[in-house]
């Protein structure tokens, strides 16, 4: 017997288990990492060791707002399910913990392995806010930390920091990888409206490589958390090199731009004068790959910005990091973009799935089931015959609505939040964002990955990304495509998705 696309999708969402909606924590995702309590902001020393995700986060566990930063913790086998740790790097003398990266260090370059053990090690930016308050220009340097048990514990090495400040009053987020074909580590570092490459035989001693940037890309804000490493495209090596900047992103505040070109272990050379976006969404921010993920190149950015962090109606907790994506590349016209898609382990929380061939949209197609999915989790996936315009609706009983659609006119997919329920927190919040649509393809490919209060837009195999949160009333329950001109789907899938967290 066929059944029909409505009641398998009863079926589905009904098998989803409920979340916290009506609770204070409404607004917690399920399958996307946030902390139990408390402030964090950017990702930091992501890194994969021995079958177990790391995950370190700028965090304050004494209040919802920015302070003294600490590392937090989280562990997770799939990277949907994480655990959180004790703290692993506190405040100390020399300063706040900022943003860095960590490092299998496997050849043991930094002498801090023992009894054979393996040492990760953590680089960091040390704030030092008293030297700060003098105005001296010098209060951020790099210092350094390794673990033997698995991230558990930390040691700080006796020797921080070990990249002093040359005079530069932004001087953080170190992002560091072993160069192997020059046998040496390599650090990218945000230098105010530029980065510095550094390098060192063994973590420990930096020496300068070189500069790029002052007179490339976007500099509508200082400069933060890059990110340097390789790609394969059509068998050649291609390097990428990630530039975070707030404010000055395509839709105000927080962005993350990329740059494409070669590394040789000293310089980097863009290819194009292009400015590119990460992500067009005005929610990813400080996004930075996994290290030591051999094959893969996975990337995990923080689901806020700058201009309404502190501000969000969220409690006891504020921010969550997207999904994490996979990243490659792709030409379109003459340029070479990067692009990003849903990890594939996504796939391992996923419910009944509803596929269907041809579907011509002319009156709404409503994809939700009557009376809505409650866990307002899901994964949709189509591609259209056409690139015409069309709209999807997430909306709740509460009348709240968030749009997001491509308009042929202006080639653009848009994200529109402006009637998604609590917007008034700040001023520049409910606004709609737009995106360039890159690919040339005549039918358009699209991912939207929901939860809870925010969505991630993957469209055309990745090359235009947005990730937005929103704050809906009530749960938003209800998905409807609409298409004034009429679009057909080629194929359409459709999947609740179940919640993933502690
Ligand atoms: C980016 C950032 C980093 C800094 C950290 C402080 O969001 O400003 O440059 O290291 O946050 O929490």
């Amino acid at each position: 017997m066929r059944k029909t696309i409505t009641s398998i999708l009863v079926a589905a969402l009904l098998a989803s288990s409920a979340n916290a909606q009506d609770t204070p924590e409404k607004y917690r995702p399920q399958f996307h990492f946030s902390p139990k309590a408390h402030w964090m902001n950017d990702p930091n020393g992501m890194v994969f060791h021995n079958g177990t995700y790391h995950l370190f986060y700028q965090y304050y566990p004494e209040a919802k707002v920015w302070g003294p930063m600490h590392w937090g913790h989280a562990t997770s086998k799939d990277m949907l399910y994480w655990k959180e740790q004790p703290i692993a790097l506190y405040p100390d003398s020399l300063g706040y913990i900022f943003s860095g990266s960590a490092v299998v260090d496997v050849n043991n370059t930094s002498g801090f392995g023992k009894d054979g053990k393996v040492p990760l090690v953590a680089i960091f930016t040390h704030h030092n806010p008293v030297l700060e308050k003098q105005k001296t220009g010098r209060h951020e340097y790099q210092s350094i930390a390794y673990s033997l048990d698995e991230g558990k514990t930390w040691t700080k090495y006796s020797g921080n920091p070990v990249l002093p400040n040359p005079g530069i009053s932004d001087f953080r987020d170190p992002k560091v990888r072993w160069y192997e074909p020059q046998k040496k580590w390599i650090m990218t570092l945000a230098t105010k409206d530029r980065i510095t490459f550094y390098s060192s035989p063994d973590l420990k001693k930096w020496s300068k490589e070189s500069e790029f940037g002052a007179d490339a890309g976007a500099h509508g804000g200082v400069w933060e958390c890059p990110d340097l490493f390789p790609l394969t495209h059509e068998g050649r090596q291609v390097w990428v090199l990630i530039v975070n900047i707030n404010p000055g992103g395509p839709n105000k505040g927080s962005a993350g731009q990329y740059f494409v070109g070669d590394f040789d272990g000293r310089t980097f050379t863009p290819y194009s004068k292009e400015i590119k976006w990460l992500d067009w969404g005005a929610d990813n921010y400080a996004a930075v790959t996994f290290s030591n993920t051999g094959n893969r190149t996975l990337l995990m950015g923080w689901m806020s910005n700058w201009q309404y962090a502190n501000q969000v109606p969220t409690d006891p907790w504020r921010s969550a990091n997207t999904i994490s994506r996979e990243l490659g590349l792709k030409a379109a016209g003459k340029e070479l973009y990067l692009t990003s898609i849903p990890a594939k382990e996504l796939e391992a929380i996923e419910g009944e799935v509803v596929s269907k061939s041809e579907i011509a949209v002319k009156a709404p197609v409503q994809l939700s089931p009557k009376g809505g999915n409650a866990s307002g989790l899901f994964r949709m996936d189509f591609k259209t015959a056409t690139a015409d315009d069309f709209e999807l609706v997430l909306s709740n009983k509460s009348g709240n609505e968030l749009l997001i659609g491509y308009d042929k006119a202006s080639n653009q997919y848009y994200i529109d939040r402006s009637r998604s329920g609590k917007t008034d927190f700040e001023a520049g919040f409910g606004q709609k964002h737009t995106a360039p649509r890159l690919s040339k393809d005549s039918g358009i490919a699209l991912t939207l990955v929901a939860d809870v209060a925010s969505v991630e837009l993957f469209a055309d195999g990745g090359l235009t990304v947005m990730t937005d949160i929103f704050f809906p009333d009530t749960p938003m329950s209800d998905l409807t495509i609409k298409s004034s001109k009429g679009i057909r789907l080629r194929d359409l899938r459709y999947t609740a998705l179940k919640p993933s967290m502690e």
